[in-house]
């Protein structure tokens, strides 16, 4: 995934029903740092980078994104409302080769409207379009019931514990790993998520 090509990256822009995906761009940060701020409480117990949270951390953040990008290390997105940042949801290259890790985090004034499901299913559409990728994750610690629900919606299979990198606040460390493989998903699953 490196530049031989448009297709070997997702687009930057993705529609995902309910939200548009646009990839992060530095000029995000003060609108970014609201919308983290709005929702520190609800962000604390599973985002370990919520506990220090700055923006300088976050203008950190947004010029990683841009490196990743290049790299292919990640495409992160802003998850976005009527032009609003009601969120973040990328795909990660950590899972090793063939495989696309989703991370998300929603607005606390926008959970529970399918969001974080309609992103993953745009972005799970989009890791299979890439060349090589066959299977996508979703990994949370498993005291996070709610990062759970969103997996089980998109019809990813549940592969077993997996120890987190971090700590969550809220949780143990050790995480649930989910996984869909090119085969197994289906197109429907991205209309069920909107
Ligand atoms: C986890 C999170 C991203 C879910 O985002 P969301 O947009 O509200 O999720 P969805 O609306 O797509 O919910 C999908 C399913 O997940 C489950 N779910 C979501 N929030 C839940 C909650 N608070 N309690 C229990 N189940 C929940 C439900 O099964 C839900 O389906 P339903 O609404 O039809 O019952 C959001 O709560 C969040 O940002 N949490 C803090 C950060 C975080 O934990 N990130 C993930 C780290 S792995």
């Amino acid at each position: 995934m490196h530049d031989e090509g448009t297709s070997s990256r997702p687009p930057e822009i993705i529609d995902a029903g309910p939200a548009v995906l646009r990839r992060w761009r530095a000029a995000d940060l003060e609108a970014a740092c609201e919308a983290v701020l709005a929702s520190l409480e609800h962000l604390r117990p599973w985002m370990p980078w919520a506990a220090d949270f700055s923006r300088a951390s976050q203008a950190e953040f947004l010029a990683g994104s841009e490196r990743d990008w290049e790299s292919g290390v990640a495409y992160d997105y802003a998850l976005l409302v009527d032009g609003a940042i009601a969120g973040s949801a990328g795909l990660m290259a950590c899972i090793g080769p063939g495989g696309l890790e989703i991370g998300y985090w929603v607005h606390q004034a926008y959970t529970r409207r399918g969001l974080a499901t309609a992103a993953s299913a745009a972005l799970t559409e989009q890791a299979f379009a890439l060349p090589g990728i066959d299977r996508v994750q979703i990994v949370h610690d498993k005291m996070n019931v709610a990062s759970g629900g969103v997996p089980r919606k998109l019809g990813f299979r549940e592969i077993g514990p997996r120890l987190l990198q971090e700590r969550p606040p809220g949780g143990t460390g050790m995480g649930v790993a989910w996984e869909v493989t090119r085969g197994e998903w289906r197109r429907e699953w991205l209309h069920a998520a909107r």
